[in-house]
């Protein structure tokens, strides 16, 4: 029960990593308010965590991602932990990616997140709370047909570290987590590209019973972790969670 009595806001909690931290928050006592841009995925989890608030944004929007947060911050009444979850994945040949192929990328996986970010820092502040944020290996090591993405994500984990550092006076902590193969629906769909050369997609996991790719709890683990007080002295941290998928 790490989380009684403190107010969390999770984006992307309709789906995945961000419905499984949303369901563990909430376990832990978490008071939610829970955004995404699916709506129906939204009021599911939101009726699973009993008695969360619901925030329908569209990432792609900086102001309408700015808007979301302060409107959560107030219906909470405060904010102890935040999770920037949303993501969106494509694959596309780097020769064929339109401008507006990376800017959208761009969008929903890193300038949405500065965008909260933002307007949660006097709550998260007063708070003296947290926030994580959900990064990629990817970011890390780069990937084949997602160079956006994987920019992206390496840009996330940058963002975080500089609010660790410029915010580190306040007590506010900024981390991100890293996840390799995870189960979920970002890429359960994707055909592959004309040309791919299968050879240049990563390697899989390691570790015994997660070859085919983690579990979202296994993510919702190590962002409830970050969030909480367990992590009192964790900030600008980055903790890969991807089944030996990167090392060696
Ligand atoms: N699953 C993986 O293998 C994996 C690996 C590395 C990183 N990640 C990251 O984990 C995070 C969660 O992804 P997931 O795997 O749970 O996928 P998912 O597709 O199950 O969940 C993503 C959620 O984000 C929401 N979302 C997407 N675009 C949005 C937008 N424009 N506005 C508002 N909400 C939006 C979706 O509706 C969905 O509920 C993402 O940031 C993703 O990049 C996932």
């Amino acid at each position: 029960m790490r989380f009684q009595g403190k107010t969390a806001l999770v984006t992307g909690a309709a789906s995945g990593i961000g419905r499984a931290t949303a369901l563990r928050l909430a376990r832990e006592g978490a008071r939610l308010a829970l955004a995404d841009r699916d709506e129906a995925g939204l009021a599911a989890v939101a009726s699973a965590c009993g008695d969360a608030l619901t925030c329908v944004y569209d990432a792609a929007d900086g102001d309408a991602s700015a808007a979301m947060t302060g409107d959560a911050v107030a219906r909470l009444g405060g904010l102890d932990a935040l999770v920037c979850n949303a993501g969106v994945y494509r694959r596309t040949h780097f020769t064929d990616m339109s401008p507006q192929d990376w800017a959208t990328i761009l969008a929903v996986n890193l300038t949405s997140v500065a965008r909260i970010a933002q307007a949660a820092l006097p709550a998260l502040i007063a708070a003296r709370g947290a926030m994580v944020s959900v990064a990629s290996t990817a970011g890390q090591t780069g990937v084949a047909y997602a160079a956006h993405y994987a920019a992206a994500k390496a840009g996330v984990v940058a963002l975080m570290k500089s609010l660790a550092v410029e915010f580190a006076p306040t007590g506010a902590r900024f981390n991100a987590v890293a996840p390799g193969r995870v189960k979920t629906a970002i890429t359960a769909g994707l055909a592959p590209l004309a040309g791919q050369n299968d050879a240049l997609i990563v390697r899989p996991p390691r570790l015994a019973g997660r070859v085919d790719g983690g579990e979202p709890d296994d993510l919702a683990a190590a962002i409830a972790f970050l969030a909480s007080n367990d992590a009192l002295y964790v900030t600008g941290a980055l903790l890969t969670v991807d089944g030996g998928q990167t090392i060696g």
